[in-house]
C-alpha cells in the first residue's frame, strides 16, 4: 500500500488513493463527473508512457494505470501533472487485488496487459497472469459486455502458455489484431525488446457473455 513521504505530496495529484481499501470503488469515485466516458485500464503500467500517449490521443476516454511499484506510480503521476491531462490516473496496488477487491464490475471497455513479467523459470510459471483462471475471471468481470483484453509479450513461452490457457477457457474469444486497426503506442518495455529484435506477439480478446 502507498505510504507517506516527507518530501512528496500525499497522495499524489492524479493518484487514485481510496479512503477505504476494503470495498469496491464506484465508477464515480475513480473518474468523477464523466459517467458516460469509455474507460481503459492498463495493468502493470510501468512508467506510464503507453498510458499517457493513449490519454493524449483519446481525450474523450478515461485511463487508469495500475502498478505495484511506488516509484513507478510516482513517476506516472508526475508525468500526468506535467502533461495537464485530466483523463488519466494511477493507483498503486497489485493487479490481483485491484481485480478481486477494488475495481467495480463492468467498469472497463478495454483492459491492457502489456509485457507483464514472463516468469521464465518453470517453478514460477504459475504466476503468469494470463494463465491464471482467477485473473481471466477478474478481467472478464471488470469488462463491460463486448469489452476487450489486449495482451502483448516478447516471451514466446508465455505467449504459447497464454494461448493454451485461453483454449480451455470460454470467457474470451480471440479476434484479429494485425496491429493496424487502431492507434496503439509502443510501450517502454516494447521499445527495449524491439531494439533487441525480439519477437513481439499479441492477443486481442473479446469478452464473451
Ligand atoms: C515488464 S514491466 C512492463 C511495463 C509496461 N506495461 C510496459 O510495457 O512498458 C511490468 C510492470 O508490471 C508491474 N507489475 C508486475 N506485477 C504486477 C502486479 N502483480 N500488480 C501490479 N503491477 C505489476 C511491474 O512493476 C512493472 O512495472
Amino acid at each position: 500500500m502507498p505510504f507517506k513521504s516527507k518530501n512528496e505530496p500525499f497522495p499524489f495529484p492524479n493518484e487514485l488513493y481510496p479512503d477505504d481499501w476494503f470495498r469496491r470503488l464506484t465508477p464515480e469515485e475513480i473518474f468523477p463527473g464523466r459517467p458516460e466516458a469509455p474507460v481503459e485500464v492498463d495493468l502493470g503500467c510501468g512508467d506510464g508512457s503507453f498510458l499517457l500517449a493513449m490519454a493524449r490521443q483519446y481525450p474523450e476516454r478515461q485511463f487508469l494505470g495500475v502498478e505495484r511499484l511506488l516509484g513507478r506510480v510516482r513517476k506516472v503521476c508526475r508525468h500526468i501533472g506535467r502533461s495537464e491531462l485530466a483523463n488519466v490516473r494511477a493507483i498503486r496496488v497489485e493487479t490481483s487485488y485491484a481485480l478481486s477487491h477494488l475495481l467495480p464490475p463492468g467498469f472497463a471497455d478495454r483492459v491492457h496487459l502489456l509485457f507483464p513479467d514472463p516468469w521464465p523459470k518453470r517453478k514460477h510459471q504459475w504466476r503468469r497472469l494470463m494463465c491464471q483462471p482467477a485473473f481471466l475471471g477478474g478481467v472478464h468481470a471488470l469488462l463491460k459486455p463486448g469489452g476487450e483484453l489486449l495482451f502483448k509479450t516478447d516471451h514466446e513461452g508465455y505467449f504459447a502458455a497464454a494461448v493454451e490457457a485461453l483454449a480451455g477457457n470460454s470467457l474470451f474469444e480471440r479476434i484479429d489484431w494485425s496491429g493496424d486497426e487502431f492507434f496503439y503506442p509502443v510501450t517502454d518495455f516494447e521499445r527495449l525488446w524491439m531494439a533487441e529484435k525480439r519477437l513481439i506477439q499479441g492477443l486481442r480478446l473479446r469478452r464473451v457473455g
